[in-house]
């Protein structure tokens, strides 16, 4: 972490939440998410763009958080996985994620969920292929990535594939 002399003040809108911090201009915004505002929802894997676990939406679009400056970020609405939450439970992807088996480690599942959120939110009846060209960027190293799909295709418009 950088001096506090480097620092600049940064307004960031997180899940419908304004907040000023002081960060250094070369933290990432995952960094400035996970360990400045508490939002540990948002994963690090390989800080260079590959795994997708860092994603968050950016706009309602999928980004790498890992590959952003948290100082980019400022005049845009960002949201992490607990941004998509409830207060109770889970949304309903969320439930259709557990109740097809579709996290193990759980490593990778907040950057699918956002994916697969902006996804349907984009196209509610998307089709399997589609589903898989949405998260053939977030990388799964214990489901087979079968269970996903099978859960974003429950939760899609009209149910149950
Ligand atoms: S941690 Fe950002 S893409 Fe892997
Ligand atoms: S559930 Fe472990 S990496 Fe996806």
């Amino acid at each position: 972490m950088a001096n506090v002399e480097e620092s600049v003040a940064v307004e960031l809108t997180v899940n419908g939440r304004s907040h000023r911090v002081e960060v250094a201009p070369r933290w990432s915004l995952a960094d400035v998410l996970r360990h400045r505002l508490g939002l540990s929802g948002t994963h690090v894997g390989c800080e260079q763009g590959a795994c997708g676990a860092c994603t968050v939406l950016l706009d309602g679009e999928p980004i790498r958080s890992c590959l952003m400056f948290a100082v980019q970020a400022e005049g845009h609405q960002i949201t992490t996985i607990e941004g998509v939450t409830p207060d109770q439970g889970l949304s309903p992807l969320q439930s259709a994620f557990h109740d097809h088996h579709a996290l193990q480690c759980g490593f990778c599942t907040p950057g699918m969920v956002l994916t697969a959120d902006a996804l349907l939110a984009r196209k509610p009846e998307a089709t399997e292929s589609e589903i898989r060209e949405a998260l053939s960027g977030n990388l799964c190293r214990c489901t087979g990535y079968q269970f996903i799909v099978d859960a974003v295709l429950a939760a899609r418009q009209g149910g149950d594939a």
